[in-house]
Formats: structure tokens, C-alpha cells, sequence
């Protein structure tokens, strides 16, 4: 592309501009969460050349993938009057590099954006360092702004959050139409209550966080291995974490079965009370285990707040809890989880405690309804009171 002249947008359109990256970013949000959503645009000759989205968590941030769609499509960043995104470029390593390297390496001259940063590590700094850099910087007022953007990144990013961490937890279950976790007698193998396309998704969200979290009474009665399967990416399979007080999980289960051919298995966690059984400790790690002691609750299970200790400490930051209704209740109770994905089946019925109260119960926002194969998906962010 030749380009002679710089058409740059008055503040009208680019505030059109910054809103029309916000709507399309949401569509995401249930992906890259707890990162913000983000979107960018490339703009030369007044025109929009090129957008991205951040569309998964540890995926590219917006910036960069607007960069790779313009050159798709024979642009060069370089040549363009502006890149226009809806949030301050990061300056931080996270699970990729910093926007304002790809930015600046991109050689582009003027940067627009619609929001700062709140994370502590940036609030300005990412545009301080562009301006230093020889970039010239727009800032729009409240032109996208998060708290209708990406709410749910305000929380993360909140003091109270940031100084007692814990992992951003998905809640998954697969639910009757009675909100049973458990079918009923006869059905599905006493196990199955959704469909092969949700199980699918369900790899692949297993392939975007970094640790499983389950109930030891889920492990003896299902014998779930956890592993990730294509179209999941095998190659970063999460930890495998089992809450299990009193180290009943047993060593001969299909758990410590070696991965098959392109399956991805995470190492294995046994987190139980401290002093819990000695030659169960000693067998579970002969099996492949690692055992963990931590303190106890009021309720005489492992507590969940050294559990989320414990999880931020190995690195975990973003974790799918797939428990049976005690773990999930319990966490819900403790305002452990952040977001939920539950999938409904065409089953009438079913066995155990009922989530169905857990609807009313909460408080959900920026819910999304969808269908997937024969199975109905709700989504949600979980506000939980500070
Ligand atoms: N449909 C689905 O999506 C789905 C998913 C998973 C399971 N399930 C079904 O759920 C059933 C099992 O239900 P469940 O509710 O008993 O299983 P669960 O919630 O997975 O496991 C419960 C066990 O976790 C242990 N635990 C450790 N720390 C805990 C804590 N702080 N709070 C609560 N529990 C803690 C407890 O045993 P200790 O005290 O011995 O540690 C407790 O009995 C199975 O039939 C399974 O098929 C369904």
C-alpha cells in the first residue's frame, strides 16, 4: 500500500470507532477473562484497514492481532496513520510479551485509546512509555470505558483482589433440566448427562486454564482421568487437583493411566488435611501423586482458602473446577468462583443435591444463552460481594 496523505479521525469518529471495538471485544469475554476485553483497529486514509480482538486467554492481546490481520491483507502497520484500541497497550510479560514492544516494533507513530489500564503494573505507564518512545498519544475520555466493558477485569484488578490472590475460577457442570448433576437411574451411564459437542468444548476450555479442580467423591464414583483432548491443545494440559481430606482417592484409577497418543495429562495433585493417613500418603505418591497437607475447615475438609493459596502459589491463575454438587455448593458459598459455563441436557430428572437453587441464589451479570448440539449453555460472570 502506498499512502500519500494522513486523514485522521475527528473525535466523534473515533469515539464511534473505539465503541464499535468495544461491542465486537465482549464477544469474548467469557474466553479471555479475567483478562480485559480488548479490541484495536489500523486506520490510514480515514479508513479502518484492519481489526483484532483479544479472543483467548493467553492468546495475543488485540494489538498484535490487528497487526497480523493487516499484514494478512497486505498492509503494513507502518504505513498506517493510527492504531486505534480500546484499552492502554500492557508493558508487562504476562503470558506474552508486552504490547508496547509489538507496537513499537511495528513502527507505528500515533496510538489512540479509550481506557486506561487499571492494573497496577500499568495505569499510564504503557502510554508513558510509548510518548517517551517518540509515539504520539490519544487519550479518549470514557470512550470505552470497563465498567461496561469488561466488569469482571475491574474486580480482578481490584486492591482487595491483588493483595489476598486467588485463581479466577470457572464453574462447569453438565446438569439435568431439574439442575441434577447425576442422572437418573439407567441414563447415561450414570454419568453422561450432555452431549459429544459439549464434551468437546469442555477439552477445549480444559486446554485455557491452568489447573482442574475436583471432589475426591467425583473421582471415586465417575473415575475421571481429566486429561485434554484435540480439538483441546494437549500440549498445555492443566494440573490435575483433587480435593480429598482423607486421601481416599484410589491408586489403581484410570487417573494414573498414562496419557494415550495425542492426549494431554497434568501432573497430579492430592491436596488433603495435614496428618491425613501416612501409607495412603506414601501409596498415593508411589502412583504418581504429589500429596499436599493443608489445614482443615470447620466442616472437616480441606479448607478452600489455603486451597486457593496453595493454587496461586503453583502458578495457577486461571482453573476449572469440575466437582460434583458438594465442592461446587461450597465453593459457591465462599465466593470461590468467578464465572460459570453449565451445560443442560435433554434429561429429565436425576440423582443427588440440585444446583438449581444456585440461580437464584447468586448474582449473575452479563449472562449469554447458546446451543450446542442438543444441549442448551448458560454463562455468566459471578459477582461476589467483597
Ligand atoms: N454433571 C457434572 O458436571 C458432574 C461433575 C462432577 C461430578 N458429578 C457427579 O457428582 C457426584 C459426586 O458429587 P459430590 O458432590 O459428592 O462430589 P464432589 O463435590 O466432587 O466431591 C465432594 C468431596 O470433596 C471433598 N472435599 C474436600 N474439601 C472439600 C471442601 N472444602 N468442601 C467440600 N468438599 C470437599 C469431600 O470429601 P473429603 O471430606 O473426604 O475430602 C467431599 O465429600 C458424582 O455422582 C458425579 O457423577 C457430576
Amino acid at each position: 500500500m502506498t499512502q500519500t496523505t494522513t486523514v485522521t479521525l475527528n473525535e466523534t469518529q473515533l469515539r464511534s470507532l473505539l465503541a464499535e471495538l468495544a461491542d465486537g471485544a465482549r464477544a469474548f469475554r467469557f474466553e479471555v477473562a479475567p483478562n480485559p476485553c480488548v479490541g484495536a483497529a489500523l486506520v490510514a486514509g480515514g479508513q479502518v484497514v484492519a481489526r483484532g480482538y483479544h479472543r483467548v486467554w493467553g492468546g495475543p492481546h488485540a494489538e498484535v492481532e490487528v497487526f497480523a490481520a493487516a499484514r494478512a491483507a497486505g498492509v503494513q502497520p507502518s504505513e498506517c496513520d493510527a492504531l486505534v484500541v480500546t484499552l492502554e497497550p500492557c508493558c508487562s510479560f504476562g503470558k506474552t510479551p508486552p504490547c508496547t514492544d509489538a507496537i513499537r516494533a511495528a513502527g507505528i507513530r500515533r496510538v489512540v485509546v479509550g481506557a486506561l489500564d487499571p492494573d497496577p503494573r500499568h495505569r499510564g505507564a504503557g502510554l508513558k512509555l510509548l510518548a517517551e518512545a517518540g509515539l504520539e498519544i490519544e487519550f479518549v475520555p470514557n470512550a470505552s470505558p470497563l465498567e461496561k466493558l469488561a466488569p469482571h477485569f475491574l474486580r480482578w484488578s481490584d486492591i482487595d483482589r491483588v493483595r489476598r490472590p486467588r485463581p479466577w475460577a470457572i464453574a462447569k457442570w453438565a446438569q439435568t433440566r431439574s439442575g441434577h448433576l447425576s442422572p437418573p437411574a439407567g441414563v447415561g451411564d450414570g454419568r453422561w448427562i450432555s452431549g459429544p459437542e459439549a464434551l468437546r468444548e469442555v477439552h477445549v476450555l480444559r486446554g485455557r486454564v491452568d489447573a482442574i479442580v475436583t471432589g475426591v467423591t467425583t473421582v471415586l464414583k465417575d473415575n475421571p482421568r481429566f486429561t485434554v483432548r484435540p480439538p483441546g491443545d494437549p500440549a498445555r494440559p492443566p494440573l490435575r487437583v483433587i480435593l480429598d481430606s482423607y486421601l481416599r482417592t484410589p491408586t489403581d484409577g484410570r487417573l494414573f493411566e498414562p496419557p494415550g497418543a495425542g492426549e494431554g495429562a497434568g501432573a497430579i495433585h492430592v491436596l488433603c488435611q495435614a496428618g491425613a493417613n501416612a501409607a495412603r500418603h506414601v501409596a498415593l505418591e508411589r502412583a504418581g501423586a504429589t500429596v499436599t497437607g493443608l489445614r482443615s475447615s470447620e466442616e472437616d475438609h480441606v479448607a478452600l482458602r489455603d486451597v486457593q493459596e496453595w493454587l496461586w502459589d503453583h502458578g495457577v491463575r486461571r482453573v476449572l473446577l469440575e466437582a460434583g454438587p458438594q465442592l461446587l455448593s461450597r465453593s459457591l458459598e465462599a465466593g470461590f468462583v468467578d464465572q460459570l459455563r453449565v451445560y443442560t441436557g435433554n434429561v429429565a430428572g436425576g440423582e443427588g443435591e440440585t444446583m438449581a437453587p444456585w440461580f437464584t441464589r447468586l448474582k449473575l451479570e452479563e449472562r449469554l444463552d447458546r446451543e450446542i448440539g442438543g444441549d442448551s449453555v448458560f454463562e455468566s460472570f459471578v459477582r461476589n460481594e467483597a
